[in-house]
């Protein structure tokens, strides 16, 4: 049984059916606002216009590189589309030092064009002439489809020189600097619009692509007619275009602080970009371990965690050590784990604290805490896809996911389902798909659909 102390400690975490509405109603607002030209300098859900106006039909054919930065890890990728919904990759991982991640933007350039002439090399690519889709997932005004500028970095990343700039014209510099490879970069793309694009090859409803890992974002189909930002031009041929939200900055206008805790201030005061991005610190892989941590901290102070050890100062100092000592991925494993055995929580905490055998109690406890931070996140990201899906035209809609910790973490789909099934409106049908590669198999159909529109 749960300590009733340990409930009330995690209350201002469970979000009630009126402040769902609350949220669900803000959120809508923020998104026209964000749309509408008037409203966009205020408003914090962007909504930028990608220039991706053609969904693949399936059929599309070709060899393509795609780079994917914005997550843990940096990839590069050589994708094959082979017609019939089919694409085969083969990828590489390459490591972005921290220093690189903070330091002046050309070496993050140079570092990724090096990588990719060596995977090139490898590849046995050196003279063929190969078009690139760059998922690089930050905020970006994209001007066209290979021109994107950053608005501003998040997720740790904080490269000077960057922002205010076109990052296809600097990684473009950066292969010219080499000069040992014959790439275009023919399309810039954020990984949700990545996600969106590879679902609809496979399944031709998906109209919207989330992602819940490092960083939390979604994109969806709207009509250009909603979209005051697009150019002109562009509304002319095509009915739709896919937008990306930039939902991450959704709160900075003060809309959540009447859900936020004491643990999200924390959260966002310690943090590398303070007060901005507010929905993505409640909701993303980087910073969902760190609740979890501040939350423990103040259960050990009120002794409503590990009470019978009196070692609980130490544990608290291990705790205090920096912010990543509790990992995102314990939440997901830590829910994962069988009742009464609790193997893998009791390694966890054994491998954090030198706690030999955690109580049944505390293993509980610690559960709890974990899955109210969860849960709280999929309820958020699932409000703000649910005003997606009401917002597009179809009736039928089917969301595109992807991202470590909706991947990985037991329950999150299951929850987001709960919050889907009170918010969509009552005429659609939906479901929601995993999405396969969509950095990778996204922007090298992105870079399809762009030369077939050529
Ligand atoms: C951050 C970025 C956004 C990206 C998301 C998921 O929110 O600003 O562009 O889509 O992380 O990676």
């Amino acid at each position: 049984m749960l300590d009733a102390e340990v409930r009330e400690l995690m209350q201002p975490f469970v979000l009630s059916d009126y402040q769902v509405q609350e949220v669900y109603s803000r959120f809508c607002l923020e998104v026209a606002r964000g749309l509408k030209r008037s409203t966009h300098p205020q408003a914090n859900v962007k909504c930028f216009p990608t220039y991706v106006q053609d969904l693949p039909t399936g059929d599309e054919m070709g060899k393509y590189l795609a780079l994917d930065l914005g997550g843990t890890n940096f990839r590069v990728l050589l994708v094959s589309l082979k017609g019939h919904h089919d694409a085969t990759v083969d990828s590489q991982i390459y490591a972005v030092p921290k220093d690189l991640m903070v330091g002046p933007g050309v070496d993050l350039f140079d570092h990724i064009a090096g990588c990719l002439a060596k995977f090139v090399e490898k590849h046995d690519m050196k003279t063929a002439y190969l078009p690139l889709g760059f998922t690089f997932s930050f905020p970006c005004v994209q001007l066209g489809l290979k021109e994107g500028i950053l608005v501003r970095w998040t997720k740790g990343f904080d490269c000077a020189g960057v922002e205010g700039e076109d990052v296809g014209r600097m990684l473009h510099e950066a292969i010219q600097r080499r000069g040992d490879a014959d790439i275009a970069v023919v399309a810039i793309l954020n990984d949700t619009t990545g996600t969106l694009m590879s679902c609809a090859h496979r399944n031709a409803d998906c109209r919207v692509g989330v992602i819940v890992g490092t960083g939390c974002n979604a994109c969806y189909v709207e009509d250009v007619e909603n979209v005051d930002l697009l150019r002109a031009d562009f509304k002319k041929t095509k009915r739709s275009v896919i937008v990306n939200a930039e939902w991450g900055a959704f709160g900075e206008g003060g809309q959540l602080d009447f859900v936020r805790t004491e643990y999200d201030r924390e959260v966002d005061e310690k943090s590398l970009n303070r007060s901005e991005q507010l929905f993505e610190k409640m909701t993303a892989g980087m910073y969902l371990g760190n609740l979890v941590r501040l939350v423990l901290l103040r259960a050990l102070e009120r002794k409503l965690i590990f009470k019978q050890s009196s070692r609980r100062p130490e544990f608290a100092s291990v705790l205090q050590r920096n912010e990543e000592v509790f990992e995102t991925r314990y939440i997901s494993e830590i829910e994962d784990d069988s009742f009464p055995e609790f193997a893998s929580t009791r390694k966890i905490v054994k491998n954090l604290f030198g706690l030999e055998k955690a109580s049944v109690e505390d293993c509980q406890t610690l559960r709890y805490i974990c899955e109210c931070v969860a849960k709280r996140a999929a309820t958020l990201v699932a409000i703000g896809v649910s005003g997606l899906v009401n917002r597009t035209s179809n009736r039928r809609v089917i969301v595109g996911m992807d991202g470590s910790v909706y991947r990985y973490h037991p329950e999150f789909d299951a929850y987001m389902r709960q919050t889907l099934q009170k918010l969509v409106k009552e005429d659609k049908e939906w479901d929601i798909m995993l999405s396969e590669d969509g950095s990778g198999r996204g922007a090298a159909l992105v870079a399809a659909v762009a030369s077939k529109t050529k």
